[in-house]
């Protein structure tokens, strides 16, 4: 089934991985109220710093990060490099404003590229183009000195000229010190959010016209986000966040390649108090309906200042691990299928094989419309033990007639009791026929193929 969305070459590895990591790690890790705990609760950065002064993850064993991810099912991984709050992962030679001079004292995203890549997992940066550090980030409405009495008085002397050099100096380097890193992911513009009169951050504050032209000079196999504030089509890949697309999602009236974003409780940095912890199944369908619909998820883990993912987030990413173990092939590199699904249930596809995630499940059998006569197998994939195909036979005690089944319709025989999996799915094996017949039907109905 050939869909009418080509991905570029570049991109093959993501739409085959489906599924990554996403780990927002900084000094609101120590706040461990929420990364944006900086702007809701105006603190200024002198006394933010505070965080700066105890930073000190002792537990930081990046290669046990990179082994929970793999063993998750997560085959890449998005690390923030600096969020809103300005602090650099890095040893950047542009800012003392980073990990090297903490009392950690070490360059925690050198050793995390270099666990990630030896775990065989590709590597991605979120930078964001916010800062809400630098002396020369102009005050706006989402900055935490928004209320400050001299707020507008202090943006006389904020340069944003100077800004932009630094942003763009920043994304340099990220991109030349650390080998190859196969996407970036910049965070974000606003341009409808005013601020006294004057308008939110946009294209223009970044440059990002340039910014991306450099990004694609420095990397030019790496693939982009679309939080620039650029036109259609200048990014790879878009980013819905923390909502559940239900179909394709489509720019323009062409669909598009996208990665949904997602939390486990509701925010990306650690924090502590969350009790809103998405349950097992959640997790696994919110993993089944983005595949559905053609995109990637970045699940986010935030870890704990002691450098070390909290039992909840491992517990969480177990579920994944567990059910991806047995149900990998109705993920990887499976895109959403042409079929419609029967009620309660979701579709994912690989050439021909057909992959039924079954959310609701039901008594004995199930119906396929559509796909009488062309599966050639069927099988639970948990187990891989064969799923019989079956001709209805509804027969009532009283004698009455079954109810008659639509044409075209296929059905399966179940167990009565659902496999003890999360989701239990069906590998249906198309026939290689319906290949030919389709061809056929489309010689049939458009005439003589060209000579
Ligand atoms: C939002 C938030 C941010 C988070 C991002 C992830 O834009 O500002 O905290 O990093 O979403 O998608």
């Amino acid at each position: 089934m050939t869909l009418p969305f080509e991905p570029p070459a570049r991109a093959a590895w993501f739409i085959r991985d489906r599924f990554g990591m996403f780990i927002h790690w900084g000094l609101y890790a120590l706040g461990a109220r929420h990364e944006w705990l900086m702007n809701r609760e105006e603190i200024d950065p002198a006394t933010y710093r505070k965080y700066f002064e105890h930073y000190d993850p002792d537990l930081y064993d990046p290669r046990e990060w990179a082994e929970t991810a793999r063993r998750a099912g997560m085959r890449y991984a998005v690390i923030t490099t600096k969020h809103h709050e300005g602090f650099c992962n890095w040893d950047s030679q542009l800012t003392d404003y980073k990990v090297t001079n903490t009392p950690y004292g070490k360059d925690v995203l050198q050793e995390w590229v270099t666990a990630f890549r030896e775990a065989g997992l590709k590597i991605g940066f979120y930078y964001s183009l916010i800062d809400w550090h630098h002396p020369d980030f102009t005050i706006d409405v989402l900055h935490p000195l928004r209320n400050h009495p001299d707020a507008l008085e202090m943006n006389k002397s904020r340069d944003m000229n100077r800004y932009r050099a630094y942003l763009h100096g920043q994304v340099r380097e990220l991109l030349t010190n650390f080998g190859k890193i196969d996407l970036i992911w910049f965070d974000f513009s606003y341009p409808q959010r005013t601020y006294h009169g004057a308008p939110g951050k946009d294209h223009t504050d970044w440059d990002s016209e340039n910014l991306l032209k450099m990004v694609r000079e420095l990397q030019p196999e790496i693939l982009v986000n679309n939080r620039l504030d650029l036109p259609f089509g200048a990014a790879d890949f878009y980013t819905p966040e923390q909502y559940q697309p239900e179909s394709w999602p489509t720019n323009q009236g062409q669909r598009v390649m996208w990665e949904l974003c997602q939390t486990f409780s509701g925010s990306w940095g650690y924090y502590r108090d969350e009790q809103t912890w998405k349950s097992p199944d959640q997790l696994i369908k919110m993993l089944i309906n983005t595949v559905a619909c053609g995109g990637n998820l970045l699940m986010n883990v935030g870890p704990t200042a002691h450098g070390a993912f909290d039992k909840r987030a491992t517990a969480a990413l177990e579920v994944y691990g567990e059910w991806l173990k047995l149900h990998g092939r109705a993920i990887y590199n499976c895109t959403q299928s042409e079929f419609t699904p029967p009620p309660g249930c979701r579709y994912t596809q690989n050439g021909n094989r057909l992959y039924l995630h079954i959310f609701s499940w039901p008594f004995q059998e199930i119906s396929l419309p559509g796909l009488a006569g062309k599966v050639e197998y069927a099988q639970f994939l948990n187990d891989a033990s064969e799923i019989r195909m079956a001709a209805p036979h509804h027969i009532t005690m009283a004698g009455e007639e079954a109810p008659s089944v639509e044409a075209g319709t296929l059905t399966l025989t179940l167990p009565v009791v659902k496999p003890d999996v999360q989701v239990p799915v069906i590998e249906l094996f198309l026939k290689a026929h319906e290949q030919d017949t389709a061809q056929i039907d489309r010689i049939l109905f458009m005439g003589q193929p060209d000579q």
